[in-house]
């Protein structure tokens, strides 16, 4: 009989970290050398590791934990509902009146076109929800040879299959054989990696003529939607410069094809706006939605459709897909809960016209640091390209990011390191001296870094 073993030492916790668990994202050989970092507890903008470090977060978890730790109310409301009702699934003529008052308060947000919400548990999984949803929906319109799916480089669209498939960083791609045949790449607008001599706007310009080169190449009438974020996340920050957004969406009207913006990190108030899709008046066929959806308390996601396409899936018989969880009354009951708070502490409006400026603006002023190419932020995101003994560099295996990110944690605060920068996006109910908190750590880091 085997007994299992109760870890009461960290130590020991490691070492069983290292027996039995691969993590996601993680060079694991390298990581179990010294251990993995365990987060022992969290509250507001703040966690606590084993060692009992006290660290301000400023990636929000995984740029999802909006409302900041511990809050009460979301707390209560998944108790109260786990008290209620554990679980029900939506499937066969079924459901639970929390999924059906967040399928109403997520149309009742923003994006009115977009009528109709189907539930998953990933991005990941929204968006392959989205691809087979897009799939049956042009067979159902008579038009089964659309099929191909476009997305740009640079993008990060999830891990499954067809999200995969989706994503453009070549280093979540290449290691599994994808893309997918029939999963086209168009240019992403990193006017930085570029070193391009162009201007941004003129860059994104020339990134929106080389999109229709690649539609009417492949052929309009093959393709079957454009998957994009409205800045791409976990590709680097890459803030999309002056008028390319709304000319990438006019290509895909131009050609009847799909648009699709993925908001699993722009959406619930990180650029300052529910969606960012509305504040930029993009005017989506489809949005997907993750992360802030619940602050990540519980896993969640939605992948919203217009009417059109609601109605034209409802006209098609029995819809044969979906999740055992789809919808989940706890994860729906969190993300009420998670909403509410939003709306009663204005964090949309606190971000637009006043932590997200001061963050901004703040974020901004590493323009000027010595290690720091380039510094570019848009309301509660943001990103610092570094320099290598003052030189930049384009290699991401070079991996400045990491290093940088791991020296910043010394002095106190979290933020990701990605190939050669490091990204900050913290909990949208900061405070101003968290802020300021936050980037004296990610200077003093620097200037390690830098002197290194
Ligand atoms: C824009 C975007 N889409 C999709 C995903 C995948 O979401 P998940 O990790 O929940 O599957 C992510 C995750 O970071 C993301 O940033």
């Amino acid at each position: 009989m085997i007994t299992p073993t109760i870890p009461t030492m960290t130590q020991s916790l490691r070492e069983i970290d290292a027996a039995h668990h691969i993590h996601p994202f993680t060079h694991n050989a390298d990581m179990h050398q010294t251990g993995a970092h365990i987060i022992a507890s969290a509250k507001g903008s703040y966690v606590t590791d084993d060692h009992g470090v006290r660290l301000l977060d400023g990636l929000a978890g995984l740029w999802c934990v909006n409302v900041g730790y511990g809050r009460r109310e979301i707390i209560d409301a998944v108790t109260q509902q786990m008290e209620k009702l554990c679980f029900y699934p939506s499937f066969f003529s079924s459901t639970t009146e929390p999924t059906i008052l967040l399928a109403d308060k997520l149309h009742r947000l923003g994006l009115p076109r977009l009528t109709h919400t189907l539930f998953s548990n990933s991005g990941s999984e929204a968006n392959d929800t989205a691809i087979k949803v897009i799939l049956h929906y042009w067979n159902l319109k008579g038009h089964p040879r659309r099929t191909k799916f476009i997305s740009r480089t640079y993008s990060y669209h999830g891990v499954t299959m067809g999200a995969t498939s989706l994503t453009g960083l070549v280093s979540c791609t290449k290691p599994f054989g994808l893309p997918a045949a029939g999963f086209v790449r168009l240019p992403g607008p990193y006017h930085y990696m570029s070193n391009s001599e162009l201007t941004p706007e003129e860059f994104g310009k020339k990134c929106l003529e080389e999109t229709e080169t690649i539609i009417r190449c492949e052929g309009p009438d093959s393709i079957a939607a454009l998957f994009a974020e409205p800045i791409q996340g976990a590709g680097g920050v890459i803030i999309p410069p002056a008028g390319y957004l709304k000319g990438l969406r006019e290509l895909a009207r131009k050609y009847g094809i799909l648009y699709v913006s993925d908001e699993v990190i722009t959406a619930f108030g990180r650029v300052g706006a529910y969606y960012a899709s509305d504040k930029w008046d993009l005017d989506p066929d489809l949005v997907i939605l993750a992360k802030g959806i619940t602050s990540g308390y519980i896993p969640l996601a939605a992948t919203r459709v217009s009417s059109e396409i609601a109605e034209t899936l409802n006209s098609g018989g029995y819809y044969a897909n979906g999740h055992t969880y789809s919808g989940h009354p706890v994860a729906c009951a969190a993300a009420l809960a998670n909403i509410a708070l939003i709306e009663k502490e204005n964090l949309v409006d606190y971000v637009a016209n006043d932590i997200g400026v001061y963050f901004e603006k703040k974020f901004l002023e590493f323009n000027n640091h010595p290690a720091v190419g380039e510094a570019r932020c848009h309301k509660m995101m943001g990103a610092m390209e570094l320099l290598r003994h003052g030189e930049k560099v384009t290699d991401p295996m070079i991996g400045l990011g990491p290093k940088a990110a791991a020296i910043v944690r010394k002095h106190g605060a979290i933020v990701r390191g990605l190939a050669n920068l490091i990204a900050i996006s913290p909990c949208l109910n900061i405070t101003h001296a968290e802020v300021d908190e936050l980037f004296a750590s990610v200077k003093a880091g620097l200037d390690e870094f830098a002197s290194i």
